[in-house]
């Protein structure tokens, strides 16, 4: 039990009063969809209109508590508005807002922080980027690698994402991406993230035949790969599914890189910062990147990203390699230097290694009467549960993960999906949240289940195998995210009011 004075969420959720969306949420979806473009994408997952947050927790304007498992895509490690982040942006907001690059005590603090929590060997011999977002982290990590080595091509994993900028989104895996932007891509080379549930080059056997199959891009002169200057990887896949890789993996990735002068570029934007129960998930593996991208819970909750690299990678870089007006802004750095503090000082870290694997149990024991459960995987507060049609076939079932979704929103628990075909429901709440509230969410998600378990299309266990999507000769099916989910109005069409004409546009 939590005590009372320790609660930093509401106490009182799961609350719904008006099945979401309620009326008040209805009048804001409204406004929105009139002025905003239809491109985004979260209020057709949650359509609730959030008025305050505390912790794990999140009020909507009906009144609604919601408990908050999706963390804004693991933004909120130490939950909304921690007390200590609330204090450290409110005292920096009485100093400066706004400094470019010009040093600062906060600026300095950071990174006196940042450096005591560096992974391995890159304490004390990393230099720093400051960036805004994880693409732009991204960005700038493979620019550096490839000046560093004076050469071109990056391996990025199937499954990746790595953002939507530019440059950023040839490394992100989906075709869908791919096909909004109109920015060139550098050289990608991409290769088979190991899924030991989904294996392509044996990866339920090890890392291996990724290796092998790495060592042919590189050896073979006829691979068709020219030259390779670093390998970007997720620890673990965050978008592409919450999938664990085999334990050799991330270790012989490093000796591959080594062997050949590749450069290893982790990308740590959402498996860092205590997610999996170390500061970086590398540690895990023992595993030291050569540059590191940090973003998301790095600011506390406030738009800030890094680039950690090691500081014998170049001897000089020209000045204004990399530049942007926001760069470490001095409330995200006020917020991101306590959130750091707050990781190396208590005992989460350690909580999350404790009660992580205990999560895992749970759902796992859940899953286990559940044939359309196929894999539950993890490691400390990023747990991914697949849905499949029949474990047999293994052939994913998004828009059973998406109705789950809308159920769990109905019983007033936000969750969200990912993976390739939005088929894996991921829990990443904050790692401050209370046991109770875990508990609650546990029960809802039973519940959930069982509510679907009556739905007609709900497969008896060893029934027959739906076609496998993306298997030769089987259309790919992208995943819908701009479809609402099951039982979730739509957001309204924007329309514009026809008594009052909109001004033409200026031209600038
Ligand atoms: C692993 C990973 N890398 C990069 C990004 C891109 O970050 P941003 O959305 O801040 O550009 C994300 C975002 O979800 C991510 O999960």
């Amino acid at each position: 039990m939590t005590r009372p004075e320790d609660w930093l969420s509401f106490p009182d959720a799961p609350r719904i009063l008006h099945p979401p969306p309620g009326p008040r949420t209805q009048a804001l979806l409204q406004d929105q969809a009139r002025w905003e473009t239809d491109a985004i994408a979260y209020p057709h997952y949650f359509p609730i209109a959030p008025k305050a947050a505390q912790g794990s927790t999140i009020e909507d304007v009906d009144g609604n508590r919601y408990i908050d498992w999706v963390a804004g895509i693991c933004v909120l490690n130490f939950g909304h508005r921690h007390p200590r982040i609330v204090a450290a942006v409110e005292e920096q907001s009485r100093a400066i807002w706004h400094a470019l690059e010009l040093p600062t005590e906060v600026r300095a603090r950071f990174l006196k922080e940042l450096e005591e929590s560096l992974p391995g060997t890159l304490r004390n011999h990393a230099r720093i980027f400051f960036t805004v977002t994880g693409g732009d982290a991204i960005e700038t990590a493979v620019s550096l690698a490839d000046f560093a080595q004076g050469k071109r091509g990056t391996v990025a994993f199937s499954g990746a994402y790595h953002g939507v900028h530019g440059g950023a989104v040839h490394l992100t895996s989906g075709r869908r991406y791919h096909a909004t932007s109109s920015f060139p891509s550098g050289p990608v080379i991409r290769v088979p993230y190991p899924d030991p549930y989904r294996p392509v080059l044996g990866a339920d056997e090890g890392a291996a035949g990724t290796i092998a199959y790495l060592e042919h891009l590189v050896n073979d002169p006829y691979s068709g790969v020219d030259s390779v200057s670093a390998v970007l990887v997720e620890p673990i896949l965050g978008e592409g599914g919450y999938v664990v890789p085999p334990d050799d993996f991330l270790p012989a990735l490093r000796e591959f890189c080594d062997r050949h002068g590749i450069l290893l570029i982790a990308d740590e934007v959402q498996t860092g910062m205590g997610r999996t129960g170390r500061m970086w998930a590398v540690e895990h593996a023992n595993v030291t990147p050569d540059i590191v991208c940090m973003a998301k819970s790095i600011g506390g909750g406030l738009p800030l990203s890094v680039v950690a690299y090691r500081g014998d990678l170049v001897r000089e870089l020209p000045r204004g390699f990399h530049l942007g007006t926001y760069r470490a802004n001095p409330l995200a750095l006020a917020a991101g230097a306590e959130s750091l503090r707050l990781l190396r000082e208590g005992d989460l870290l350690e909580r999350t290694r404790h009660r992580g694997p205990k999560l895992l149990e749970r759902f796992r024991a859940i899953a286990e009467r559940q044939p359309t459960i196929g894999s539950v995987r993890g490691r400390g507060f990023m747990i991914g549960v697949e849905f499949v049609r029949d474990r047999k076939g293994r052939p994913p079932w998004g828009d059973r993960a998406k109705a789950m979704r809308s159920a769990l929103l109905a019983r007033g628990v936000l969750m969200h999906t990912c993976g390739a075909w939005d088929q894996t429901l991921r829990f990443m709440s904050p790692l401050v949240i209370e046991d109770e509230l875990l508990e609650r969410g546990l029960t809802a998600f039973e519940e959930a289940l069982d509510s679907l378990e009556a739905l007609p299309e709900t497969p008896r266990a060893g029934g027959p195998s739906a076609p496998y999507p993306g298997r030769p000769g089987e259309p790919h099916r992208p995943p819908d995210h701009t479809i609402p989910t099951p039982g979730v109005p739509p957001i309204p069409a924007p329309h514009l009011p026809a008594e009052k004409p909109s001004a033409p546009r200026e031209e600038r």
